[in-house]
Order: structure tokens, then sequence, then C-alpha cells
């Protein structure tokens, strides 16, 4: 890392409080203003979302983690000599969350005595700190930069603060989350910020049985719909609201054709919500729906070509023993 990146701190490339929650305002002013409904998945993650997720992790259905954990707990020797750890260098986790599968990457490197930089990048900082400080208890002298930003502020912010090479990762299929459009745009971007000799693992859920998917996003235990409906607990706290959780279910389908996840907040009956902080009241029919997340499913092949429209290519392929879930490294050309 050079000189003047400063280390174990956290950098905080937000903006100040106040235009943060004019981000939420913004997305629901609008997103609840047109037909269909939507809210954007980016304001699950507040301190309260963030657990949730956790525990979602943990659920039996959500098979995604488990899978990607697999392929870094065995193949986390095989990723790093793919990329190459002679010279120091910074792991960069886009949407590092608590790092859990990160954390073998780290274990391993910190084992082998690499010289390395963590950089975990979020745009929750509660989240950020939280991790900083596990961090220091387990390995003290583990070099942390941690950047609370978005991705390609963060991204942009490293390259004009360190020439190090880099490994950027973006595990946990959150790739997934854009539509294919935005998706594809998002890899171009990651593109642009790698020098010839960085590389990126991304981390994609890969198409299979329909049911085991949807049940991935409908849990029995119901901490999916908690996770999803914590979207109205927020805009109560943060924008005083008066959603009544009790007036909401979650519903999650998936469509086989496209490849989509998707999940909705449905209103069970005819209501109005006021949002004090925007001023305003909307309706809501009953049975209407707010789209608030997609979680696309790749193959392979889908991939492979939309890395190569990027300047990507496919170096290595790294899956797990169903071939549910693929971590890809990738190579700029
Ligand atoms: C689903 S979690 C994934 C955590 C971890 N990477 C994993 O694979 O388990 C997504 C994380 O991305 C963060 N995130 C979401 N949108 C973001 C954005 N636009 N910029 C930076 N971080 C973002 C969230 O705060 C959350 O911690």
């Amino acid at each position: 890392m050079a000189e003047n990146t400063q280390t174990n701190t956290i950098i905080n490339l937000l903006p100040p409080d106040l235009s943060k929650d004019e981000g939420l305002a913004k997305d629901v002013a609008n997103g609840l203003s047109q037909y269909p409904k939507k809210l954007s998945s980016k304001f699950f993650y507040d301190a309260r979302g963030s657990q949730l997720f956790q525990q979602i992790m943990e659920l039996p259905e959500y098979y995604l983690t488990e899978l990607e954990h697999e392929i870094l707990e065995r193949q986390r020797k095989e990723i790093l000599f793919a990329f190459g750890t002679q010279s120091p260098f910074q792991l960069i986790d886009l949407g590092a969350g608590d790092a859990l599968k990160t954390k073998l990457l780290i274990k391993e490197l910190v084992q082998s005595e690499t010289d390395f930089t963590f950089v975990p990048l979020d745009i929750s900082k509660d989240q950020l700190q939280e991790l900083l400080q596990e961090l220091s208890q387990t390995y003290p002298d583990l070099k942390v930069t941690g950047l609370a930003a978005e991705y390609f502020q963060g991204l942009k912010w490293l390259n004009e603060h360190s020439t190090d090479r880099k490994l950027v990762l973006f595990l946990g299929s959150n790739i997934g989350n854009f539509v294919p459009s935005s998706a594809q745009q998002f890899l171009c971007q990651v593109r642009e910020s790698l020098s010839p000799q960085d590389r990126f693992l991304l981390g994609v859920d890969l198409k299979k049985e329909p049911e085991k998917i949807r049940q991935a996003y409908d849990d029995a235990a119901g901490v999916t719909s908690a996770f999803n409906l914590n979207l109205l607990h927020r805009i109560n706290q943060e924008l005083q609201a008066d959603f009544d959780l009790d007036k909401f279910q979650h519903f999650a389908e998936y469509d086989p054709i496209e490849g989509t996840m998707r999940s909705f907040i449905i209103s069970k009956e005819d209501q109005e919500v006021q949002v004090q902080a925007l001023n305003k009241t909307f309706h809501f029919d009953a049975w209407e729906a707010i789209h608030t997340e997609n979680s696309y499913k790749y193959t392979l092949k889908q991939l492979k070509e939309m890395a190569l429209h990027c300047g990507l290519r496919i170096e290595d392929v790294f899956t797990d023993a169903s071939h549910g879930f693929a971590d890809v490294l990738l190579k700029p050309v």
C-alpha cells in the first residue's frame, strides 16, 4: 500500500449523513410514486438489515453462502496461486459485509506471511466498523484499510492513492442484484479500474433447480421475510413514516427463463402511508406490490460473453462439487 494511504482505519467517502438520508428519501419518493412501485435493494443494509442478512447466510435453504464457502475453503490455495501473491498487493473486497468467506483467504495469506493489505469496501459504515474491530482482535498485525464508499467511488479512490497490484473480490453473487444490462456495465467499470497485472474474482450463483433457488429467498423460518420488510422499518425510522409491517407481506418468485429471482413487498390491504420527511402520503391498493430485489442466476457461457464484451477473459473457474456456484477469476485483456 502506498505510504499516503492509512491502514487500520476507515476512510469515509460517503456523503455526510444528511445527504445519505437524501439517498433513501429520493429512492422512496421516486420508487413509491411510480407503477409498479419499487425500492432499491441497496437500502437493505442498515445495522438491523446487516444482522438479518448474517442470519440468512446461516439458513439451511440459503445454499449460496455454503457453496461459495466450500469453494474458498477447499480451493483457496489454488485461487491465490492463480493470482500470484509474490509482490505486495491489495485484497479489495467490494461489498465486504462481514467478509465471512474472504476471511478464508485472509487466514491463508496471514499463515503464509504474504505482504498484502486488506481493503474491505462497503456502503454500510456500521458493518465495516464491526469487521475492522473483529479483524484487529484476530490479526493484530494485519494491514486493513476500510473504505466506506459506493463501489466505484472506492475503486477510483484506490487507484488515485495506491499503485499496488489488486485482487478485486465481488463475492456472494452480488452481481446478481443488478439487471443484466447493469451487471454488464458493472463488469466494464471494474475492468476500467484494473491494470494488466490485476485480477477480479467474481462469485456467481449458477442456474439450477428452480425450487431450490426459490426456497433460498423464502425460507421456512421467515428470516428473509423479516429482512425484506426491514426496508419499511428503516423508512419508518429514518424518514418518519408510518408503515404498519403487519399490513405487508414478503413474496418471492423465480423465473427460470430469465433466470431471475424477484422479491416483493405486498400490501395486504388498501391503505395509505405517510412519510413525514417527504411530506407525502402514498396509496397502496390491496395486493399491490413493491419490487425490492432482483437476483439473477447465470450460466458460465453467459458470464464468459459478458466478461469478454468488457475486455475481461476467464482465466480460471472454481466451482463447488455440485456446480451450483462459481468463483470466476477474470483477467484484463
Ligand atoms: C449480500 S452482502 C454480501 C457480503 C459478502 N460480500 C458476502 O459475499 O457474503 C452485500 C454487501 O454489499 C454492500 N453494498 C450494497 N450496495 C453497495 C454499494 N452500492 N456500494 C458498496 N457496498 C454496497 C452491503 O452493505 C452489504 O454489506
